[in-house]
């Protein structure tokens, strides 16, 4: 960006009004720099972090009135002096540098110069050290679009800080950055390890299953084929099938027809009856598959037409895995659960209605049946309500707005501006569209509204109506009508991310009106297309102290109403489960249990139940803390539970312990395909396998700590499926929604269609032998055949790393699922593919390329040529190590 600099020279030493022009200076020209300097502090859960700010232009930075707002995920201890539980809304100058640190709200805070700061000269770099609070291991902790404002300018984007690939957090390349502690076992993969980890005992050279998920029983005779591929195969319609019918007349460009001829065709019916493993079955979604080569008829039967699609999916996959020649098969199936769900948050970074399209494809392929669809936390409000356009309107985008009058604060790296794609909302019209295209696919969408937690967009937006319609009044609509809040409440709290006033109020007969008018919006939304059957309200993570001194809830608790403060968060759920009356509603695992005697304890089903299930998602697992039990608890005590544990399920996790892997890592470091693959649903404490430190733990000895930690699941009829999660803190764009979903999607939908054998073994290590056999299948699966079709969909699923090692002076690699191709180079920038023949030497980059020729990040490892004494050792870089920052961002934007 061109600009007048002259301007600025005549600012030099002088104390005036700063201006827009030196905003945009500071915008183009402040080279801010983000550094880890040590987690390594001891005693304190706190690190050392430094930002250095260079002004790379010709003129002087005074200290004006400026101010730099950014996210940050950890709090700036700078910014903490408490005051019982809550942040000093006044901040606090560090004497060291004369910055001002403060915290705004959420993750936004605020540094600025004070009388104290010394100029910053044209070319000058000043380094600014503060300390916050854990730990940062990753690069995607640190969120970009930090701005720089003044009270009546326009904010402007910090340049330096804009990129989505980071480059300006230094690299996390010594122990004491990539560890959050000094007995964090986690390391970041060394070609090797991942060599290892890759490694499977026999490439068979191609997929090991006809259909992933694994059917319940397939019998195939490869000696007998079919080719359907043509031109005079039709599809013969039975029982109302046209929209199944539909799917697969597109994907494998077939006519349709409802007069059977002789033969070549594949028929699609509805049978009661059918048999599954010569069973009879209750199993709605049961079908059957049977390619009749010799009278070329395939037959697909479903005992609804749900199973019908199932049926379409699979022979879809049958014929995306031969070469148009299909064997005979005959196969029949059913689902090990009736919910295998993928969650997905919409808002913390708002993704489109394609992105959205584009997931709900891959989940029906891999017969995934419920989408749970978040619409709705503290940074924005995604979902059109008819009658209340202040929810989207402002609380659907986030700008530098700080009287929140527009539009809600800066968050997760959104920036000053509110025409970001990470802004934004469903109009009724899109969802309706997303509800039918997820209807086609028999995939049900259960909205949620998180409350009364996680609600600041909504309670920002309903305050605004309230000023609106007092300054405007409308017949009809009192101002207070939906109010969330109180205004004069003088509770201080803080929630874990950092907001201190994102808790509905359950004392305000508001909030109920509020309640009822988005329910009715949305059961509204659903009518004529998948009538809503199940509303899910969160309910998770209230911040505690919330309401403690609101007088709505003093007078209520004063009534006898409501016992104790203590109890409002169960009046509050009871009372919006009976404005759901009749509906199944759905919470997270801590929105329906209450504390008593620091013990969680399930709120009566009795009292929530109005001719309805309660759904309950289980998810906080950390081993450790003693919390694995609550899935068991919460089935035990009647709710309908859903698999959602942390440990193994949470796709915002990394795959990989590595600073430079996209994702929070507060549950497990990583989660890679195979742990998620790896779960065992039907025998919980049987995953117990490490701390969140990486130290490994035995079931036996965790059990053995309380009675109550490994408490017995009385009632297994009411786990009912499994899900995955993907929180959006660190997915800004719709290629960081594919990669961190996709395919560790395949691994969950595995377990929750098809109990394998090794599950039920009782002998950890027969247990663990057979489960890795039964991996390394699935990943040639994978790696031969479902990788491509999820290229084809164009989901840009993440592309595994290889692994490397020397012997013998010789390199070898490998990927995380076979046959998938790998490119060397010597020199970084030319790539040829590896094959066995391959012996490049020296230092050599490696990367792993997907059919459509997308990248994986790279790797580097050190190959000596043979003939040298050292010939054999193998010399192993770490993958970080040595690279310049400008080659890491390389193979950023190559994983992207
Ligand atoms: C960290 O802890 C040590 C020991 O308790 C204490 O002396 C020091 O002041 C603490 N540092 C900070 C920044 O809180
Ligand atoms: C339904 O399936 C059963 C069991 O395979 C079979 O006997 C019956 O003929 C089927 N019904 C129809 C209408 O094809
Ligand atoms: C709130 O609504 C309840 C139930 O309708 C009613 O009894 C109560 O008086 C209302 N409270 C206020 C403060 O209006
Ligand atoms: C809020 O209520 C608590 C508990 O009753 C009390 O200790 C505290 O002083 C109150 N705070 C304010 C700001 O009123």
């Amino acid at each position: 960006m061109l600009r007048d600099i002259i301007v600025y020279a005549t600012l030099v030493g002088v104390s005036c009004a700063i201006t827009q022009e030196n905003l945009d200076y500071i915008g183009d020209n402040l080279d801010i720099t983000y550094d880890v300097v040590t987690n390594f502090v001891p005693e304190n859960d706190t690190y050392t972090g430094k930002l250095t700010f260079k002004n790379s232009g010709q003129n002087v930075i005074n200290n004006d009135a400026w101010a730099i707002y950014f996210c940050h995920i950890r709090i700036i201890e700078q910014s903490r002096i408490y005051h019982g539980n809550y942040i000093d809304p006044n901040g606090y100058t560090d004497p060291n540098t004369g910055a001002k640190w403060s915290h705004v709200n959420g993750c936004l805070f605020k540094v600025e110069p004070t009388a104290t700061f010394e100029d910053i000269t044209a070319g000058e770099s000043r380094e600014i050290l503060f300390i916050a609070g854990a730990w940062m291991i990753s690069r995607s902790d640190t969120m970009p679009n930090w701005y720089v404002a003044a009270d009546g300018l326009e904010a402007r984007t910090i340049q330096s800080t804009a990129s989505e690939d980071l480059d300006f957090v230094s690299a996390f390349d010594s122990v004491e950055k990539w560890k959050r502690y000094e007995n964090d076992k986690y390391d970041p993969y060394t070609p090797e390890k991942r060599f290892t980890i890759n490694a499977v005992q026999d490439d068979l050279g191609a997929a090991q299953h006809l259909v992933l998920p694994t059917p319940v029983k397939v019998e195939v005779d490869d000696t007998s084929t079919v080719s359907i591929s043509t031109g005079d195969w039709v599809i013969v319609i039975k029982d109302n099938l046209q929209q199944e019918a539909k799917y697969l007349s597109e994907k494998l460009s077939m006519g349709t027809t409802t007069v059977t001829p002789s033969s070549k065709y594949v028929l699609l019916q509805v049978n009661n009856t059918l048999l599954v493993d010569d069973q009879t079955t209750s199993n709605s979604e049961a079908y059957t598959l049977v390619v009749d080569t010799s009278s070329q008829v395939i037959t697909l039967e479903g005992k609804s037409p749900t199973g019908v699609f199932w049926a379409v999916q699979s022979l879809i996959s049958i014929h995306d895995g031969t070469n148009g020649r299909i064997p005979a098969v005959t196969l029949s199936d059913q689902p090990r659960y009736n919910y295998r769900g993928m969650h997905v948050d919409v808002s913390r970074n708002f993704h489109n209605k394609e992105s959205i399209l584009r997931l709900i494809d891959g989940m029906s392929l891999y017969k995934l049946n419920k989408l749970h669809f978040h619409l709705t936390d503290d940074e924005g409000w995604r979902l059109e309500i008819d009658g209340i356009p202040e929810l989207t309107e402002i609380g659907g985008f986030r700008c530098h707005d700080l009287a929140e009058g527009q539009c809600v604060l800066s968050q997760l790296g959104s920036g000053p501006n509110s025409y970001k794609s990470v802004n934004g909302f469903y109009t009724a019209q899109d969802y309706r569209e997303i509800l039918q295209y997820a209807t086609d696919r028999h995939v049900e969408v259960l909205p949620e509204i998180d409350v009364p937690g996680h609600c600041h967009a909504a309670i920002i937006a309903m305050e605004q109506r309230r000023r609106m319609l007092e300054a405007n009044p409308i017949q009809g609509s009192p101002a207070d009508q939906y109010l969330l809040y109180e205004a004069d409440d003088p509770s201080k709290y803080v929630s874990v991310q950092y907001f201190t006033d994102n808790g509905i109020n359950p004392c305000l007969n508001s909030t109920y009106a509020f309640l009822e008018k988005v329910f009715s919006e949305v059961v509204k939304l659903h009518d004529g297309i998948a009538p809503l059957k199940t509303f899910i309200f969160g309910g998770d993570e209230v911040a505690e102290g919330a309401w403690l001194n609101s007088t709505a809830c003093e007078k209520l608790v004063e009534s006898g109403e409501v016992a104790s403060h203590h109890d409002l968060k169960e009046y509050f759920v009871k009372r919006t489960a009976s404005i759901m009356e009749g509906y199944d509603l759905g919470a997270w695992e801590d929105g329906v249990l209450g504390e008593v005697n620091k013990t969680d304890v399930a709120y009566d089903i009795t009292q929530l139940k109005n001719n309805g299930d309660v759904y309950a998602y289980a998810w906080q697992n950390i081993w450790e803390w003693g919390v694995g039990n609550r899935a068991y608890k919460l089935a035990n005590a009647g709710y309908k539970t859903v698999m959602s544990q942390a440990t193994h399920t949470y796709f915002d996790h990394p795959y990989e312990p590595d600073p430079e892997e996209r994702g929070f890592y507060w549950a497990p470091r990583f989660i890679d395909t195979e742990k998620t693959f790896g779960f065992m649903p039907d025998s919980l404490y049987d995953n117990i396998d490490v701390a969140r430190s990486g130290e490994v733990l035995n079931k036996e000895t965790e059990c053995a700590k309380s009675a109550e930690w490994c408490l017995p699941l009385e009632k297994p009829e009411n786990i009912v499926g499994m899900q995955g999660q993907l929180w959006s803190e660190t997915v800004r764009t719709a290629e960081h929604l594919d990669f961190m979903i996709f395919p560790r999607i395949i691994a969950l939908a595995e377990r929750a269609w098809h109990k394998a054998d090794w599950e039920s073994s009782s002998d950890k290590t027969e247990r663990e032998a057979v489960r890795r056999d039964d991996w390394e299948s699935f990943a040639l699966t994978l790696g031969y055949k479902e990788l491509k079709r999820l290229e084809e969909l164009q989901i840009k699923y993440r592309v595994s790393l290889p692994g490397a090692r020397v012997v013998d002076g010789k390199l070898e690699a490998n990927t995380g699922y076979p046959g998938e191709t790998i490119q060397y180079s010597t020199d970084g920038s030319t790539w040829n593919t590896f094959t066995s023949t391959s012996s490049p030497s020296g230092t050599v980059y490696l990367r792993t390329i997907s059919s459509a020729g997308r990248a994986s990040r790279q790797i580097q490892i050190e190959v000596d040529g043979c003939g040298a004494p050292t010939c054999g050792t193998s010399s192993i870089v770490h993958n970080m190590i040595g690279l310049s920052i400008s080659l890491i961002t390389a193979y950023l934007i190559s994983s992207m």
